[in-house]
């Protein structure tokens, strides 16, 4: 196992992201408003689910993201699986544009949390723990309430975007 401070070369994480890009995942933005501050929100592809019982779901966010002290210090947040139609949405959240809600559809959850117009499905978690991952922080949420329908999600794989 490689120990936490060795340094790889930019070819070799370039060519780590092209391998792991094999692997399809779909698209979420996971969204919080928690403690009452301006809804904050970044698109993610690094979910996942953890445990069916105590129902657990995981993501991780960058150590260098402007939003990471949001998000670590969030006791709830809501993760927003994109349909197929919102590659739109995809590209809005992973900009680092001010004022990210402004122009954006969305409805409270019953604790608060933005959940997004028109996505595929849709979770509200409580943080239930962090974890370090490297460069990146693992967060680990407990799901108190789901939705989901019937559109296809959005799909992102060998660095693209498709609807399945
Ligand atoms: C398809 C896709 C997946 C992404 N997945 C993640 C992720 O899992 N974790 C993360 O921290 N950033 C992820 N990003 C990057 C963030 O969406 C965003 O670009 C970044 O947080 C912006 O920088 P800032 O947080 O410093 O403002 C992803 C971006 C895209 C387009």
């Amino acid at each position: 196992m490689a120990s936490m401070d060795s340094v790889i070369t930019e070819h070799e994480s370039k060519k780590l992201r092209h391998t792991l890009g094999r692997f399809a995942t779909g698209v979420a933005v996971v969204t919080t408003s928690s403690g009452g501050n301006q809804p904050s929100g970044l698109t993610i592809n690094s979910f996942s689910s953890v445990s069916l019982d105590p129902p657990l779901i995981l993501w991780s966010l960058s150590l260098n993201s402007a939003r990471r002290d949001i998000f670590e210090s969030a006791e709830y947040f809501a993760i927003n699986i994109l349909a197929g139609d919102q590659l739109d949405l995809c590209q809005h959240f992973s900009s680092t544009i001010p004022d990210l809600f402004s122009d954006i559809a969305w409805q409270p959850s019953p604790n608060g949390q933005p959940i997004l117009d028109g996505v595929a499905a849709s979770l509200e978690c409580r943080t239930w723990n962090l974890v370090e991952g490297g460069d990146h922080i693992i967060i680990l949420g407990e799901v108190l309430a789901h939705h989901h329908n019937d559109k296809a999600p959005l799909i992102f794989a060998k660095g693209q975007l498709t609807s399945l």
